[in-house]
């Protein structure tokens, strides 16, 4: 079970957090991978949802949600890529997410979604896919926690990192206040995290790097190191 009382005061403290995506682990084997992981010191769990309809690709979903937060105590960063975020969010969070990244071009009304999630007592995100450029949620950011951008097309993990992202790393950073997380989502691995870091990212999602690495603690520490130091 979860041992964060508080998601958004887990998410305010700035620091470098190192969020393995689920979506790259066996998922025969879902309980032991996320205590692998936990164990090895990941900061965060990154659950991948995905509709068929927002990206080519399904994952999983609420129920395996469920099932999984009794066997992890990690903060759950649910990351939908979903259409009708607004409809399912409350299920992701009643399940045991601790914050909802959602992305506004599929949500009429996002700020009602904001407004919602914090009823509920998650975090809030919104995703940025490399075609949307950070102007579309100018108007959201000084009311959510965390911004992801996706710096690989959304839908499959182990695609290659999209170097042009950077400049919208770079773009948002000064944009958030010290309270808000910039999270940086796809392809990152201990040949692009420092790049990552440098242009001011602190919440950094791995999947293939962690989860297909032979030992998951030492990829862990090695982005952590990696990262601390490009962080300056
Ligand atoms: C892509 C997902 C990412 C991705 C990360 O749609 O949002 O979280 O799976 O996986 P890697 O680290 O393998 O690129
Ligand atoms: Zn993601």
């Amino acid at each position: 079970m979860t041992s964060i009382k508080n998601a958004k005061e887990f998410l305010r403290q700035p620091r470098l957090r190192i969020a393995p995506s689920l979506l790259a682990s066996d998922f025969a084997r879902l309980a032991e991978e996320l205590q692998r992981i936990e164990s090895a010191g990941a900061d965060m769990v990154h659950l991948d949802i995905m509709d068929g309809h927002y990206v080519p690709n399904i994952s999983f979903g609420v129920p395996i949600i469920e099932k999984i937060r009794p066997v992890c105590s990690l903060f759950f960063d649910a990351h939908l890529m979903i259409e009708e975020p607004d409809r399912y969010a409350e299920s992701f969070v009643k399940a045991g997410a601790n914050g909802v990244t959602f992305h506004t071009e599929v949500c009429p009304h996002p700020a009602h979604l904001i407004e919602k999630l914090r009823g509920w007592g998650a975090t809030v995100g919104v995703g940025l896919n490399p075609r949307t450029p950070y102007t579309v949620v100018e108007e959201f950011l000084a009311d959510v926690d965390l911004v992801n951008v996706m710096t690989v097309e959304p839908g499959f993990g182990g695609q290659k990192f999209l170097t042009p992202m950077l400049d919208k790393v770079r773009a948002l950073k000064p944009r958030l206040r010290p309270d808000q997380r910039l999270e940086v989502d796809g392809g990152v691995n201990s040949a692009t995290i420092r790049d990552v870091v440098a242009a001011g990212a602190d919440t950094i999602v791995a999947g293939t790097a962690v989860f297909r690495a032979a030992d998951p603690a030492a990829a862990i520490a090695e982005l952590r190191t990696l990262g601390a130091a490009a962080a300056g």
